[in-house]
């Protein structure tokens, strides 16, 4: 028997016919732009694992980092963190990098982010990532949370670790990408 039911179609279907050109009939227009939000206080080799992961998940990436004053004094200024996002993002066409404040729906809103990416390393990570991706759905229910998997290697590493062993001039080479180790060396030498 046939289904009479009309087939739902995507979103993002575009619905021309094949004559139009490009955008055939079939054809799924769905340019996605996220954001991936941290402190970065400094990028380690897990973030750049996202960076990478993400920027081949999605049309635009824009990495963001927290200009955040009230927070604890971070090791390196806002103006470091992105010169190392530079530098570790200079062959990813499609990747930007950029500094905000204020509420993370806000700024996914004024750039236009369709999607907030995460980096979950562990279930310990997810409660505080469950609360947040709530409350900014909350704020801005256009975008959506979504998590990318630490890759299992990285899974123990964070920029907290990673400052506490580098100021005791532990080896932290494997940790972190050479733009990070450098100014590490700069900080605690
Ligand atoms: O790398 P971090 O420090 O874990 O990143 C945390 C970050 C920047 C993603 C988070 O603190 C954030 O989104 N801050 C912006 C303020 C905000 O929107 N808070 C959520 C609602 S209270």
């Amino acid at each position: 028997m046939v289904n009479a039911r009309p087939r739902r179609l995507p979103r993002n279907f575009c619905g021309r016919s094949a004559a139009d050109g490009p955008h055939a009939r079939g054809t799924i227009h769905s340019m996605i732009h996220a954001v991936y939000p941290g402190s970065f206080d400094p990028l380690h080799n897990g973030h750049a694992d996202v960076v990478r992961r993400a920027a081949r998940v999605y049309d635009t990436l824009t990495v963001a980092v927290l200009d955040n004053p009230t927070k604890r004094e971070p090791l390196f200024t806002v103006q470091e963190r992105l010169e190392i996002l530079e530098e570790v993002t200079r062959d990813m066409a499609n990747v930007r990098v950029d500094r905000f404040d204020g509420l993370l729906a806000n700024y996914a809103g004024v750039i236009q982010a369709n999607v907030i990416v995460k980096g979950l390393r562990a279930i310990s990570d997810f409660e505080y990532e469950l609360q947040m991706a709530h409350l900014n759905r909350n704020l801005n229910p256009d975008v959506e949370t979504t998590f990318i998997m630490t890759a299992t290697r990285w899974s123990y590493v964070s920029s907290t670790r990673v400052k506490e062993l580098a100021q005791y001039g532990a080896d932290v080479s494997r940790l972190v990408p050479p733009a990070t180790l450098k100014r590490l060396e700069t900080k605690f030498k």
